[in-house]
Parts: structure tokens; sequence; C-alpha cells
């Protein structure tokens, strides 16, 4: 079995309509390619909420700060459509750049508020970008549900609050992030990392559960968040471009535990930068 490729935005709504007549409820998983269990994971979910599931694989170039990023963005359509097609994927959405950024494309999607901060202040435009390409994906594909990873908390957030404001008629449904067995959140960058990083890497995620913790026992803000700096540089992180408690929802920034919140952080360790986030709240002490 394979999955069906479709290229232009012409083959893709003559799919999803044909689907429609015939009743379907459409999901869409929008990637970047590179393929890896958590996004596996967000195609399962999606064949088990709608009856058809486009994948979309779209290295989406203004998301990118700089070009040397986007050139080492891992490129591997063949084996992404390989593992789509042993899931059961209904079809894999590679749009040229064209079909996305047209000549003379002079639009912007920008959600103020939810994209400043965390990495909207490392990534200028990142977010822009992001928020650009997933509304098109939305309105080229037509889809009911749209699935994302919780591991992106900070994009996560970004689409539902333009979901809202622009009335765009789709469920965004979010999906926990997978972890390898020692922590560490699934990423298409932990390729980049030499086997003494990838030995260093787990422990974002370990301090960000254990001051999660810490956290929902009442332990004070401020000092906590920088003991878990101090921690995740002792490990052998090189450096720490943020580690917040941001409110579950708004993401505004927290100093004390009143509500349901996010631990997010962004920290390079040797040239891979890497993010992660838990939630913790003072009510209910679970984290993931
Ligand atoms: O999370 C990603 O892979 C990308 O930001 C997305 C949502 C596919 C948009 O390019």
């Amino acid at each position: 079995m394979s999955v069906p490729i479709v290229r232009t935005v012409d083959e893709l709504r003559t799919i999803a309509a044909e689907w429609r007549r015939s009743g379907a409820s459409i999901a869409v998983v929008p990637t970047m390619g590179a393929l890896h269990e958590g996004h596996l994971s967000l195609a399962r979910a999606a064949l088990q909420k709608a009856d058809r599931i486009i994948v979309t694989l779209f290295v989406n170039p203004k998301q990118f700060n700089s070009a040397a990023d986007l050139a080492a963005y891992p490129r591997t359509e063949s084996q992404d459509a390989a593992k789509l097609a042993l899931l059961g994927a209904h079809l894999l959405y590679v749009p040229d750049a064209v079909e996305i950024y047209p000549a003379g494309f002079a639009t912007t999607v920008s959600v103020s508020g939810i994209s400043q901060g965390l990495c909207g202040t490392f990534r200028p435009g990142h977010f822009d970008g992001v928020a650009t390409v997933v509304a098109k994906l939305f309105l080229q594909t037509g889809a009911d549900f749209a699935f994302f990873g919780e591991k992106d908390f900070q994009q996560l957030q970004l689409v539902r609050r333009m979901v809202q404001d622009l009335d765009i008629p789709i469920t965004v449904v979010c999906c926990p992030t997978v972890r390898e067995a020692d922590g560490l959140a699934l990423s298409s960058r932990n390729f980049r990392l030499s086997p003494a990083e990838r030995a260093i890497a787990p422990n974002l995620a370990l301090v960000l559960i254990e001051t999660a913790e810490r956290l929902a026992r009442g332990s004070p803000v401020l000092p906590t968040l920088a003991e878990a700096r101090a921690a995740i540089l002792a490990a052998g992180y090189r450096d720490i471009e943020y580690l917040e408690l941001r409110g579950e929802t708004d993401l505004q920034p927290m100093t004390s535990l009143d509500r349901p919140a996010r631990l997010l952080a962004a920290a390079w360790l040797g040239e891979t930068r890497l993010i992660d986030n838990v939630r913790t709240s003072p009510v209910f002490s679970e984290v993931r």
C-alpha cells in the first residue's frame, strides 16, 4: 500500500470535495516532514477522529530565522510517505512552494499577544510564518479537525487563537508530547545531537518535570525557576533562552502558581536548540 501524494491545491480540493460529497469528515495533520513518532501519534489520533486524514508536508521558509537552519532541515519525503502508508493515511499533500506563496503573495497572518515572548522573542517573524502557512493549509484542505502536538505549546495556543479570531471552521485537537524512554521530547532536531549531547539532552525534560512538581507542591516560583536554570546549565546545556512559568491558555507570565500553568523552556545544547514544556497546577499536581 502507498499513500497518494498531491502537490497542487486543485488536486487537493478535488479529492476533498469528493470525500465531502460522500459525507466523510476530514482531519489535517500539518507537518514539515522528517516524520517521527510524535508526528505519527498525531496521524493515529486523526485516524481515530475523522473518516479521512490529510497529512501536509511543507518546509515553510517563512518560519525559519536563518537560511542555514532552513537548508539544514531534513527532507525525507519518500520515507515519510512510507510511514504514512503503513498507518493508513489517506492523502499526503506536498505543495510546491508556488501553491503556498504564489508570485505577488502579500498577506501575513499575525497573532499578537500570544506570539510575543518565549520563542517569539528569540525567533522574530517565526510565528507570523507559522500562522500564515497554517491558515493557508486550513483553507486549502477545508478540514474539520486539525491535529497539533503539545511539544510546540506556544504554536498550539497561537493556532487556537487564530482559529477563534478568524472564525475558521476547524476544531484544533492537541495531542501529548511523545518522549523517548529517557524523557527527551521527540523532535526533528534531535538527529543533530552528537552521542555526548544526546546523553545530556534528557536533562531539559527531567528538570522541567521536577520543577513542575516542586511548584505544584508550593515552592516559590522565582527562586525555583532560577534553580531550574542552574540545573540545566550544570547538566551541560550551553545556554538557556528562556525558562518561564506561563498561564496555560493565555501564556501570560506568572510569578505565583495560582492557576493551571505551563513551564516552558528553550535551551541550546551545543549548536542545537531544543524546546520543551510541561503542565503544572496548584490543584492537580499532575505533570506531563
Ligand atoms: O510544527 C510544525 O511542524 C510547523 O510549524 C507547522 C505547524 C507544520 C507549520 O509549518
